[in-house]
């Protein structure tokens, strides 16, 4: 606690002071394991927060910009606004009053860039607006979201404001989940979908207008899309392109796209104060949850908006949170806490939009996506920790992990943005302002150059797009990147020598899944396990919110997720087991209970399922099970996962066999005890330590039986390992 307060802390003479202790933050982030030992303040430490709150610094106002003729509608718009009628609420967004223009505009150019600021009406009206038009009498309308949430909700939301059932005239379309029909006009959908829509359609027929929304976000798929849909308006001069971003830098999309006009839509925006920590904060986590408490203790009424990284944070910080405000007593006003992230179930989506009861306050826990993809109502305050998840990608090792990064500049203002829509607003950021000055980029890295480039590599190539060099990126990914992903393809036979598709290839390009996962798939045909492959990889793409851990039975809960791990089979097909066990159970879901096991996550999987069932038999290949064959079972997995190995060292830690690099079993893995010699793991997760996650044991010689290509005896050979440096030599197992 004294953390806060040490004076040494906050003047140190050095003037690297605080950038070291910056570095220390991020350490200590990584170093922070929800629930550890490692804990610094346990929350009950948290009763004296008044005591022991954090100071910030006022530093600097973010000017608003308000458009003059509302002001003084404004207030009385805000008080009225959900007293009216959906039609009428309309009519309030910002972009309401460009309306016409806007039409007039798409009527006369083929592309234009859009640019407004969040919760300007966007994304909810433009697509209506295009429908009032006619242009849904020509074809359907598609809006791209980078973020599945984003699109099912928004979709929820104009089904409502068009006052049609979702799913008809309005739907949405996501991966594993197709909420439209014959009836849909007005389609909203991920960029990922729109992506693998080309394969059926590559002139996108079907579509009068595509809206590429969340430009700014420059996803991989979105960057993709891109070079694609700029390719068919050449030969398709019916189809509108609406390229529609929330970051002022339009000029680089405009310029992109041949010069198209730029539409600007003037916001409101409120000013908005930044305040920043007087001295570092080593645990984010800890800092956010007192600054929550602070705010709702000392400032005026107004929702809270928290940028978190993931689920994981977020449930620990809601549980945290409950667990305080129980202590607060009856004195504090109510606080209402709402995650959003991803994986939420829909029906408790719903809940961020309701608006807050008068007396309480809400506090949001959000992802990223809060930052620009939804507009949360009534926010007035925003706690901004300074990191997201993202994913990372070193081509020349070719390993990819997802990792707690510093958010960009542009990321940060448009987080403080968020709290000064309705009103003048304040954003508290956990960091200092030299940490914000000296340690933030200005721009996040578009995902295309720090990613593995497989998957679209494999789509690009399936729908014919061969000279991927040549291929019109806005920003091009690294060379190194592109030939990585060429290598990789070609080891699972996606690709032969010359850089075309295989049969192999054009079978996995039709399963929306990793290229190491559909190959699993089909390669389980050659195993006679195709049964097994799809269960594992629907449970696999879940993520990992199948096993639930309450915390007053952990031992029980652990319990039963070890049964499934019986005779240490692994993770792979302990998932397995769990599917099948579920199944034979007719899907029931007392048998979830019984076994701590998500039942929502299950009921996901099973629907990912089937719709793999059915792409086995687009692809011809036969459902057969081979359950007793649990080699048989590892063989299809190391089919996919062959570049996923890694041997035991000495110690207790890994070497990954290709491209040397140390790493851990996860410790929620069935094998975290037993550490087998070779292992083949799922994915590296790096949090405290480089982990793999999902990892199962392997026979080194499939390695070179499967992969002839890409392992040689000597890698596998347990004799050479004796010729590592000192200290890496094999396990004595
Ligand atoms: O796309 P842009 O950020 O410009 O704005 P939008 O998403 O179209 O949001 C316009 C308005 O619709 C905001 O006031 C949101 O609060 C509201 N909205 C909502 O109430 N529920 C949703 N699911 C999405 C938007
Ligand atoms: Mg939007």
């Amino acid at each position: 606690m004294q953390r806060y307060k040490d004076p040494e802390a906050k003047d140190k003479m050095n003037p690297f002071a605080e950038q070291e202790a910056w570095e220390e933050h991020q350490i200590g982030k990584s170093k922070l394991q929800f629930g550890s030992k490692d804990r610094k303040r346990s929350s009950d430490d948290y009763q004296y927060v008044f005591e022991d709150g954090i100071d910030f610094v006022k530093s600097s106002v973010i000017e608003g910009t308000k458009l003059e003729e509302d002001s003084d509608q404004e207030d009385a718009d805000e008080k009225d606004m959900l007293k009216r009628e959906l039609q009428d609420e309309r009519k309030t967004l910002p972009i309401y009053k460009f309306r016409d223009e806007l039409l007039k505009a798409v009527e006369e150019f083929q592309v234009i860039v859009i640019v407004g600021e969040t919760g300007s009406g966007k994304t909810t009206q433009i697509p209506q607006y295009l429908h009032e038009a006619g242009y849904t009498a020509k074809g359907k309308v598609a809006c791209t979201q980078p973020r599945r949430v984003a699109a099912m909700s928004v979709a929820a939301r104009v089904s409502q404001e068009m006052g049609v059932k979702l799913g008809h005239e309005v739907g949405y379309s996501i991966r594993f989940e197709d909420c439209t029909s014959e009836k849909t006009l007005i389609k909203y959908m991920t960029d990922g979908m729109l992506l693998r829509e080309f394969l059926g359609e590559p002139d996108l027929a079907s579509y009068s207008v595509v809206m590429v929304d969340e430009a700014h976000e420059r996803t991989l798929s979105t960057d993709i899309l891109f070079g694609l849909v700029k390719d068919i308006s050449r030969f398709r001069p019916d189809l509108k392109l609406l390229i529609s971003s929330a970051t002022l830098d339009a000029e680089k999309f405009s310029d992109y796209f041949d010069s198209a006009p730029i539409f600007k839509i003037p916001g409101r925006r409120y000013p908005v104060e930044v305040h920043y920590t007087k001295a570092p904060e080593a645990d984010y986590i800890d800092a956010a949850i007192v600054t929550v408490l602070q705010i709702h203790v000392t400032q005026s009424p107004g929702d809270i908006l928290v940028f978190l990284t993931g689920q994981e944070e977020i449930e620990t910080i809601d549980e945290i949170l409950k667990h305080r405000t129980r202590g607060l007593g009856t004195k504090i006003a109510e606080l209402l806490i709402c995650p959003i992230y991803a994986n939420l179930p829909t029906e408790l989506q719903a809940k961020i939009f309701e608006p807050t009861p008068e007396g309480a306050r809400k506090v949001v826990l959000a992802t990223n996506i809060a930052e620009t993809s939804l507009t949360i109502d009534g926010i007035k305050y925003v706690v901004d920790p300074g990191f997201c998840k993202i994913k990372s990608y070193n081509p020349r090792t070719g390993m990819e992990s997802l990792l707690i990064n510093p958010i960009s500049k542009a990321s940060a203002n448009q987080r403080a943005g968020r709290s000064g829509r309705t009103g003048p607003g304040k954003c508290f950021r956990l960091y200092t302002s030299y940490n914000y000055m000296h340690d933030l980029e200005d721009n996040t890295v578009p995902e295309i150059q720090r990613t593995n480039l497989a998957n679209v590599v494999l789509t690009l190539k399936s729908l014919g797009i061969h000279d991927l060099v040549n291929f019109d990126f806005m920003d091009p990914p690294p060379s190194e990147a592109l030939l990585k992903a060429l290598e990789q393809l070609f080891a699972l036979s996606a690709l032969n020598s010359r850089g075309e598709l295989t049969k192999t290839g054009r079978r996995m390009a039709e399963f929306p899944l990793d290229p190491m996962l559909s190959k699993m798939i089909v390669a389980s045909e050659k195993y006679k396990c195709s049964d097994e492959a799809i269960s594992i990889a629907c449970m696999l793409s879940v993520g990992n919110s199948i096993f639930y851990r309450p915390k007053d039975k952990q031992v029980h809960a652990d319990n039963a997720r070890l049964n499934f791990h019986t005779g240490n089979v692994g993770d792979h097909i302990a998932l397995l087991n769990v599917y099948n066990s579920w199944r034979e159970t007719d899907y029931s879901t007392q048998w979830c209970y019984e076994n701590y096991i998500q039942v929502r996550s299950m009921k996901r999987a099973r629907d990912i399922r089937d719709q793999l069932e059915g792409l086995m038999e687009r692809v011809e290949i036969e459902i057969s099970s081979n359950a007793s064959d649990l080699d048989a079972i590892k063989k299809a997995i190391t089919s996919g996962f062959f570049h996923h190995s890694a041997r035991l060292q000495k110690n207790g830690s890994y070497r990954t066999v290709k491209n040397p690099q140390t790493v851990f079993i996860h410790p929620s893995s069935g094998l975290a005890q037993v550490l087998p010699r070779w292992t083949i793991y799922h994915e590296l997760v790096l949090t405290t330590k480089e982990y793999m996650r999902q990892v199962t044991e392997l026979k080194p010689d499939w390695l070179v039986e499967i992969a002839p290509h890409y392992y040689q005896l000597k890698d596998v050979d347990d004799a050479g390992s004796k010729k590592l440096p000192k200290g890496e030599g094999r396990a004595a197992l």
